[in-house]
């Protein structure tokens, strides 16, 4: 869709209106977040295809959830590997790259500006800014609640260029002619998001039913964008570790819990970012490169048995590999020198027991007919042993994903590509974990919980 004229004329008759607003604005009110009631926010964490999801499709098979989420798997594999091995080099900058907009595994709602509007928009543990669409629209993306209008907003600032929090992307793109802060977003799928930088009001409803409230968040307000997905949501929340991102200026803490992504019922997923974050469990370390995260995984049990595996095969090396810990890949990816060991366990345990069958949507993933609660009785637990001695266990219904009425996959899969060396643990593996990030301690703690236990 084209601009019309009557759109630039409005365009440039906000943004002229909004530079002389800042110029009455110390440029420091910008860079500092203040926080009432709590000091953090906590989030519910909408999934998919849960209930609560616009998404939600009380119609669609589990065949046809999985074969979105096998496809948004892969899609997030590869966009891992290509931000991992810097593939992407523009002009000696690296392009900022985020992920594919398909891959989006969980939303949350919160509002924008005072009046306060809601908006929905998926959480990304890989890209770095919040940002919105934003009226007049250049070009906007269908989404489900109407498109936020920063001219309805008493609390929306634009940011100007001078602005320590004016740092996105190659310098050229900072600015515009009126002095106002930019950002250009390109997605791995050709999605793009285009607009103004901004401080804004959010206002985050509380499990207790109350309000929290971040009076100055740095926000991207877009108003050209491109979904090569067109959908429900407003924006992308990125919880990755950069000085704008929301995680940086809440003191660069989060947390989330996923109870289960397969219950469409279950309320119970949630983040927290900032001081409510519950930094408890055992710690192991965290390296942060490229904004993804990094653990040190040291080895792979089933059930009481290590498995034979050279460590070696899970670090980084150079620019490649290592293991990322991410929660917008469903299942876990495994090296082939690490899977082919796993896997033959598994199958020592299966074979034999339970028929062998080929899932169309990922032909090399094992799997079995059967169902998690009558066939899998009495399968050990599998363990990431991780540095630090800290374990990730998985018991069946983390590490088998349901595929269909009466199959199973094993969730943790291989790498298939030539040369893959990257490892992922995925949101499966990680279900019934409080997963706190603690990035300036360089530390992540993780404590098995049932997640309804920290709405109380
Ligand atoms: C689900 O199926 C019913 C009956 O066929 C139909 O009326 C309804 O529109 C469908 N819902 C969706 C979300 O596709
Ligand atoms: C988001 O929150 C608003 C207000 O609390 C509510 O009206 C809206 O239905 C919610 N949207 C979703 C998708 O949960
Ligand atoms: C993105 O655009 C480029 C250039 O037009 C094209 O080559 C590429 O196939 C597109 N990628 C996708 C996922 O559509």
């Amino acid at each position: 869709m084209a601009a019309t004229v009557a759109q630039l004329v409005k365009l440039s008759l906000i943004t002229f209106f909004l530079i002389f607003h800042t110029l009455y604005v110390p440029a420091n009110t910008a860079t500092v977040s203040t926080i009432t009631k709590p000091k953090g926010i906590i989030t519910k964490l909408i999934h998919h295809d849960s209930v609560l999801s616009p998404y939600y499709n009380p119609n669609a098979s589990i065949r046809d959830l999985v074969s979105r989420s096998v496809k948004s798997s892969a899609a997030r594999y590869a966009y891992l590997k290509a931000k991992s091995t810097n593939a992407f080099v523009v002009d000696d900058t690296r392009a900022h790259l985020v992920p594919e907009n398909t891959a989006a595994q969980f939303m949350a709602n919160f509002s924008f500006g005072e009046p306060p509007v809601p908006q929905l928009v998926t959480i990304d543990t890989g890209s770095d800014l919040l940002w919105i669409q934003c009226l007049p629209c250049t070009q906007c993306f269908k989404q489900s609640s109407p498109i936020f209008d920063p001219s309805k907003s008493s609390t929306y600032k634009i940011l100007p260029c001078g602005s320590p929090d004016c740092v996105l992307e190659k310098p050229a793109d900072k600015c515009n002619f009126l002095n106002q802060c930019r950002f250009n977003q390109k997605y791995f799928d050709n999605s793009s998001a285009e607009g103004l930088i901004a401080t804004e009001k959010l206002t985050f409803q509380t499990s207790d039913e109350g309000l929290s409230v971040i009076s100055d968040a740095v926000i991207g307000c877009g108003h050209i964008n491109v979904a090569a997905y067109e959908g429900q949501i407003s924006g992308v929340l990125g919880l990755g570790a950069s000085q704008i991102s929301l995680t940086t200026k809440l003191g660069s803490k989060f947390s989330y819990c996923i109870g289960s992504i397969r219950d469409p019922n279950y309320p119970h997923n949630q983040l927290i970012l900032g001081e409510g974050t519950k930094t408890e469990g055992s710690a192991t370390p965290l390296e942060m490169i490229d904004e993804l995260y990094y653990l040190t995984l040291e080895g792979i049990s089933l059930g009481q048995s290590r498995l034979q595996i050279d460590p070696k095969v899970f670090s980084r090396t150079g620019f490649t590999g290592g293991t990322i810990i991410d929660s917008g890949t469903t299942v876990s990816y495994l090296v082939k020198a690490a899977y082919d060991v796993l896997s033959a366990e598994v199958q020592k345990l299966l074979d034999g027991k339970l028929e062998r069958v080929q899932d169309p949507d990922s032909p090399t993933a094992l799997c079995y007919k059967g169902t998690i609660d009558q066939d899998l009785v009495g399968f050990p637990v599998a363990t990431f042993h991780l540095a630090g001695g800290v374990d990730l266990v998985m018991d069946k219904a983390s590490f088998f994903e349901v595929v269909s009425e009466n199959e199973v996959c094993m969730a943790v899969q291989m790498a298939v590509g030539e040369g893959d060396s990257l490892n992922v643990i995925g949101i499966l593996a990680q279900q019934n974990y409080n997963v706190a990030y603690d990035i300036a301690a360089k530390k992540v703690y993780l404590q098995s919980i049932d997640c309804e236990l920290l709405e109380s």
